[in-house]
């Protein structure tokens, strides 16, 4: 969604903006601009389309000055162009702002305002801020601040602003309501940004504003406030990862980097939490073993990818530590009545943890006295300052739109906390716990091997990537991995793809399946009657012409003699095999965008972190 930066110091803020827009292009955009401060005027640049649009329009007029804000926008108010670009000004021209988020109430305070004489030039809902300022300058506002916090009184809805103002040329403001916004503390100046990987290379040092706060940044001071005007201490943390690690270090993607960082994370992560016993160890994990036995039922909420993680950690919570569960979809839990009490744990599974829909679906469980646990990548996220206990996946940063690297993680976290909650309920022995903790350690090989795969993937992509549909179908474990494989080819090569149980194919889908549709058969061997079922179903695609590409264990020659092309994965334990399985077609779906020369790591329309409904 969209991106913001924001600079005040001594030196011109043009090319810090414009390096940190571009560090934010993953989150999705389809316009962007910027605004300085320069002898007592702002000056605006934007335009619609990518940022070397925007590069072109500065090449022909450049811009100097300081303080500066910038922005992506991912168009919701008003379709892409030039005139709904961000940045938006008053009437007056003297003030200026960038904003993610939705002004949801926008209407009719625009009606209001312009009933009062003000001209609006775009469709955005984000334009009745400046004016709102504005407005509240003209109405008594006791200083330009104070107008800030009026102004944002009167708007409901979600937003991270960076505001500037002509009249107050020293200051940069900025404010954050349910969207991601960040300050930046340097030398001698100060920024602002939708994410950390923005301003990087310029510092570590970060305030994670609240909501409701507005952050008043000089470049040798920040002070934060409530919307009341209550003073408020900044926290000033250091952020883990450096600078590289949002680097593509020599991959021709990031979504490539990250697919081979999976070995990594998953074996520092089964380091960090199984000790020499077996044992899956949380440290600083703030659930209570007495809660933890006493729990009644567990409910998964989560969005997209995430989902799909949850769904797989419902089948090892119920199979393993014998607890009830439910999952669903945040958008959906949000507004049904999912009977929770507080012997309900919440579970919130998030990449970004600033998913809009799994935010409000974390925010009314917890109203319903519910306990919160977040699986989530990215420490002083939102979500993580709302739950009651975290998982972090410390996957590290994920650029590339279609997630990768953050899914395997938040595969492996449902099994090291199941291995956990399963031994403090004692549902599984300690020899079980043991054999399976030792399974787990074998993954990081496993995925390395598919890896080492990826030409033959590469083929197999090649031959299958040019019809307009494909159909993914698993069981059990990996009936999630189904649903993920096809997720991953519709967001990065644009090709349909359906994924299914392949229970319930016989339901329907079958009746696509042609001498031209590609089917994906997720078939590893297992101990029990699913894979059997799964050759049944094979077989059933065979029979009508489909084209078979299966994820089959290496040496299996009851699929590799029913399959037009397999993709070989070593022989893994049924519970852990998703998150082998996943790697392979995560590189099926790669090549097969690839082949179809999308833009893998922004694809169209795609948003990294939705942080609007
Ligand atoms: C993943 O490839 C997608 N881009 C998307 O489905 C994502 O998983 C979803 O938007 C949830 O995001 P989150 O994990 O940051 O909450």
């Amino acid at each position: 969604m969209c991106g913001i930066v924001g600079f005040v110091g001594r030196r011109n803020a043009v090319p810090v903006l414009l390096e940190g827009l571009k560090r934010l292009e993953y989150r999705g955009y389809d316009s962007a601009g910027v605004a300085v401060l320069l002898d007592g005027q702002l000056q605006i640049r934007k335009c619609v389309g990518r940022l070397r649009n925007l590069e072109q329009q500065l090449q022909q007029a450049p811009l100097a000055g300081a303080p500066g804000i910038g922005h992506t926008r991912w168009a919701t108010h008003g379709e892409p162009s030039d005139v709904n670009s961000h940045p938006h000004t008053d009437s007056s021209g003297r003030i200026a702002v960038v904003h993610n988020g939705i002004i949801e109430n926008y209407q009719e305070l625009r009606r209001e305002l312009e009933q009062k004489g003000h001209i609006f030039r775009s469709e955005t809902d984000t334009e009745v801020i400046p004016h709102l300022i504005e407005n509240e300058l003209a109405d008594g506002a006791a200083n330009f601040e104070d107008a800030v916090r009026r102004a944002l009184r009167r708007a409901r809805g979600a937003y991270a602003l960076g505001i500037l103002f002509a009249d107050d040329p020293e200051i940069l403001y900025a404010a954050r309501h349910g969207s991601p916004l960040i300050v930046g503390v340097g030398d001698g100046e100060h920024f602002i940004a939708s994410d950390v990987p923005a301003i990087l290379n310029e510092t570590s040092r970060v305030i994670y504003l609240n909501d409701g706060e507005i952050a008043v940044l000089k470049a040798d001071g920040a002070s934060v406030f409530t919307l009341d005007g209550r003073a408020v201490r900044p926290e000033i943390k250091k952020v883990e990862f450096q600078a590289e690690a949002i680097e593509r270090a020599g991959f021709e993607t990031f979504m490539m980097k990250e697919i081979h960082e999976q070995p990594r994370v998953l074996r520092s992560l089964i380091a960090k939490h199984i000790d020499s016993n077996g044992h899956a160890q949380l440290p600083g994990f703030s659930l209570a073993d007495e809660y933890i036995k006493g729990l009644a039922r567990i409910m998964i909420v989560s969005c997209g990818t995430a989902y799909h993680a949850g769904m797989y950690g419902r089948l090892l919570f119920e199979n393993l530590a014998h607890v009830p569960v439910e999952t669903d979809l945040a958008s959906e839990f949000r507004y049904r009545n999912p009977m929770v009490d507080p012997g309900t744990l919440i579970i919130a599974v998030s990449q970004s943890g600033e998913t809009a829909d799994t935010l409000a679906s974390v925010r009314l469980a917890r109203k319903w006295g519910c306990k919160v646990l977040s699986i989530c990548n990215v420490r002083g996220s939102t979500l993580t300052r709302e739950s009651d206990a975290v998982f972090y996946t410390e996957a590290g940063p994920e650029i590339g739109v279609a997630s990768t690297k953050a899914y395997t993680a938040q595969l492996m976290a449902f099994c090291l906390l199941t291995l956990h909650i399963a031994r403090i309920r004692g549902t599984i022995s300690d020899s079980a716990t043991r054999e399976l903790a030792r399974a787990l350690q074998r993954i990081p090989d496993a995925v390395h091997y598919v890896l080492g795969r990826k030409d033959d993937i590469q083929k197999i992509a090649g031959k299958h990537h040019d019809g307009p549909s494909s159909l993914y179908l698993g069981r059990k474990y990996n009936y999630p991995t189904a649903l993920e494989g096809a997720l991953k080819n519709k967001e990065i090569s644009y090709q349909h793809a359906e994924g299914y149980a392949a229970g319930e194919m016989k339901h329907g889908p079958i009746a696509l399946i042609n001498e031209y549709l590609p089917v994906v058969c997720i078939c590893t061997r297992t101990e029990d009657e699913v894979y059997d079922k799964m050759i049944s179903n094979i077989k059933e695609v065979e029979a009508r012409h489909g084209r078979i590409i299966a994820v089959a264990t290496e040496n299996d020659r009851t699929v590799a003699g029913l399959a037009e092309d397999v993709i070989s994965v070593p022989d893994m334990r049924d519970e852990f095999s998703p998150i082998v399985n996943i790697v392979a077609l995560q590189l099926l779906a790669y090549y097969a965008a690839q082949a179809r020369g999308t833009d893998i790591d922004k694809p169209r329309n795609l948003a990294k972190s939705v942080t609007v409904e």
